[in-house]
């Protein structure tokens, strides 16, 4: 396996930039996830590194090698799409054997390798079927297979289980994640499923509109989303951003509503948005950070909730704020109904805070 490298990454078509100046360094043996919204230049990342699109400028090395103008076959990579391009009418075992006889390789070795990738992703008694016999999953498994048997320094996937329904694509989503813990292989996976990025990834790079936002763990993309862009696109239902004006009278700084109400801030928060380029503040909550109260209670924001989805472990309750939609989850045992006045209490220590004008998440020092 292989470290990859892009440096100053950047990709033009005619005069749009699909990718501006991505750098990133994923490590040997890990398991990297690009993610973000349709367009923001994912798959032309990947295929850059895979080299099915000439760069416009910037470096890809891989290993030790800068591979900026090497023939994808010489880059000892191996892809695995969303459609799976398996032939049809060879069995699974020649699917496999396919790519290694045009490397020539022996015809034992071809066996050694294909027996041994089927046993990795527990196929073996497949191996004799044609693809049309094969369920979905286990189709997505023969095309990982191929991949395997090539013994690439590095594994690109673009969207490989966006073809699937959704219980598949859940239990695939842990396969593929066994797959790179057994093999310690260097995977850089493809997806605009948030979930998936952060469920399989050891780090994850979020991007949007050609650029990379945040390169990071998801735990810490999670906790410290570095912008409104990131913060609204990882977490399911998104985090909650509610704009704000910020002002201090005597010594204590509070957030206020244009609706009238205001909210006091910790001496900590407070400090964040000093530091903020005007008094314009985002707050931003994670549905799980909100307390629901039936009733007033001291600090918590008068609101009404709009709508009421019960999913069985917890129901989530979507409420207006400042014209901004509130996502807020309870537990499934507590009632609310639609059009009920609620007050919403905000948890201090976990709510993020970003600069209005600049949608940058502000910070204490
Ligand atoms: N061959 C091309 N010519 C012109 N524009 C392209 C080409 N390939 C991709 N793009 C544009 O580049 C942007 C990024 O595309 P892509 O990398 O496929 O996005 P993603 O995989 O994140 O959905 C899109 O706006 C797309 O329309
Ligand atoms: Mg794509």
């Amino acid at each position: 396996m292989a470290r990859v490298v892009l440096k100053d990454l950047v990709k033009t078509y005619g005069d749009f930039n699909a990718v501006n100046n991505v750098s990133l360094t994923v490590n040997d043996g890990e398991f990297v996830a690009l993610v973000g919204p349709s367009g923001c230049g994912k798959t032309t990342t990947l295929n850059l590194v895979a080299g099915l699109v000439p760069i416009t400028s910037g470096d890809i090395i891989i290993g030790d090698q800068v591979v900026n103008d090497l023939d994808p076959k010489d880059r000892d990579i191996a892809m695995v799409f969303q459609n799976y391009a398996l032939y049809p009418q060879k069995s699974v075992y020649k699917n496999l054997a396919f790519p290694l006889q045009m490397r020539k390789l022996p015809r034992e070795e071809i066996d050694r390798k294909v027996q041994e990738a089927a046993r990795v992703l527990d196929m073996t008694h497949l191996l004799e079927r044609k693809p049309r016999e094969l369920s979905g999953g286990q189709q997505q498994r023969v095309a990982l297979g191929r991949a395997l048997v090539r013994d690439p320094a590095v594994f690109l996937m673009d969207e490989p289980l966006s073809n699937l329904d959704a219980k598949l694509r859940v239990q695939m989503r842990s396969e593929i994640k066994r797959f790179h813990q057994d093999l310690k292989a260097t995977i850089i996976y493809v997806t605009h499923d948030q979930l998936e990025a952060v469920t399989m990834a050891d780090r994850m790079a979020v991007m949007n509109g050609g650029y990379l936002q945040q390169y990071d763990s998801p735990a810490q993309v999670f906790a410290h989303p570095v912008n409104m862009f990131v913060a609204s696109f990882v977490g399911s239902p998104a985090m909650s951003l509610i704009p704000l004006e910020a002002s201090t009278a005597n010594g204590s700084t509070v957030l206020t509503s244009a609706e009238g109400w205001s909210l006091p801030l910790s001496p900590l928060n407070a400090r964040k948005v000093q530091n903020a380029t005007s008094r314009k503040v985002v707050l931003g909550a994670r549905h799980s950070t909100i307390r629901l109260h039936k009733s007033a209670v001291p600090d918590a924001i008068p609101a009404k909730a709009y709508t009421v989805e019960p999913t069985g472990d917890v129901t989530f309750v979507q409420a207006f704020l400042s014209g901004a939609v509130v996502n807020i989850s309870v537990p499934p045992n507590v009632a609310v109904a639609p059009d009920q006045p609620v007050w919403l209490e905000f948890d201090q220590e976990r709510m993020h805070l970003f600069d209005g004008a600049t949608e940058v998440a502000v910070r204490a020092d």
